[in-house]
């Protein structure tokens, strides 16, 4: 730039300025141009040296210039910031939420699974869903459900005692009284969940397992109503028919106690499953003892009513072919991705 050609110069540095499109390369304009040492101010140097006619002459167009220049580079300077302060709203506004980063996915327990599905099976015919504490008393978990006083499962080898009326519940039948107890008939419940015995660990057991509760109370409840439920419920649960087998056996709440056994759903003959029987056991069962009804508040001359308990971690082992119980209490990641 030179004094001889000022308004060439001054298109020159306006095309410049408005080529600029971001702060930084303001920032060097300003720096070449604008600042102490930039050619501007150099330009003014030069004037001093010319004589006073040339100085006259070309000092007012010089001012005009560098106004000029500095007026549009201010404006520039706004409309930069303004720009950015735009985008940075409009990223807000629209940030999209279901961007993340990858995260490991995580799937359901069998435990979970299996549990939805035979709750599903249970609501569809009418039960709702019932819970208690894995915290019990000696008479929700003993005592209300008939278990005599010399019984060997209140023995220490069995239970896990907290204080003498205190334990783990040993099984979901404590459900049963605590339901009776806050509903009145009919009652149509299940109840799965958590039960505890203090039981040396192999691949069939450990200290604490799954359990899976029903109970039905109404006017002339019978054993037929038992079995059709039972066996409305296999068949979904495997979805095939599945045949059910009536032996008799003793829990001290029902009578008469029953064992329950279906007809292998793995196989059509013999399988390791139902180690080549074509049955296997599934559960205990049977009619509400009047003795339990009464502790639960409930006038057996009235009522009736069947109650079922099985083994929920042993229907999950059979249904998913797991051979170890400790695979499925282990939390090992490899194990639970499979389901
Ligand atoms: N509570 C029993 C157990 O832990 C299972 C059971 C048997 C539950 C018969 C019942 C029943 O409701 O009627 O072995």
């Amino acid at each position: 730039m030179n004094l001889q050609n000022l308004n060439q110069s001054k298109q020159d540095l306006i095309a410049k300025l408005q080529a600029v499109s971001s702060e930084a390369d303001l920032e060097i304009f300003r720096l070449e141009y604008l600042s102490r040492q930039g050619s501007i101010a150099q330009l003014f140097e030069t004037l001093k040296t010319l004589d006073g006619e040339q100085k006259r002459l070309v000092g007012p167009q010089l001012n005009e210039l560098k106004k000029e220049i500095q007026q549009l580079f201010d404006d520039k300077k706004e409309k930069l910031f303004q720009q950015k302060i735009h985008a940075q709203e409009e990223k807000q506004k629209y940030f999209d939420v279901t961007i993340s980063k990858p995260v490991a996915k995580g799937s359901l327990h069998p435990y979970t699974q299996i549990t939805e599905q035979i709750q599903n099976i249970f609501i569809s015919m009418g039960f709702a869903v019932a819970d208690g504490p894995e915290l019990e008393t000696e008479f929700f978990n003993f005592t209300a459900l008939n278990v005599a006083k010399d019984h060997p499962a209140r023995q220490d080898s069995d239970t896990f005692w907290i204080d003498t009326q205190h334990l783990l519940r040993t099984q979901t039948s404590t459900v049963q009284i605590r339901t009776m107890q806050t509903q009145k008939p009919p009652i149509a419940i299940i109840a799965p969940g958590r039960t505890m015995r203090n039981e040396a660990t192999d691949a069939s057991h450990d200290f604490m397992f799954m359990q899976f509760e029903g109970m039905y109370i109404a006017e002339k409840v019978s054993i037929s109503n038992l079995l059709a439920t039972l066996k409305s419920f296999l068949t979904q649960l495997f979805e095939k028919e599945i045949t059910i087998r009536v032996r008799p056996g003793y829990f001290p709440f029902v009578e008469p106690g029953l064992e329950i056994d279906a007809s292998c759903p793995f196989c059509t003959g013999g399988c390791s499953v139902c180690k080549r029987t074509g049955w296997i056991e599934l559960m205990g069962a049977g009619l509400i003892h009047p003795e339990v009804l009464k502790h639960g508040g409930i006038d057996p001359t009235k009522y009736s009513g069947f109650a079922f308990g099985f083994g929920l971690t042993r229907l999950t082992m059979l249904k998913y072919q797991i051979p170890d119980i400790r695979l499925l209490h282990s939390s090992n990641i490899q194990f639970l991705q499979q389901f």
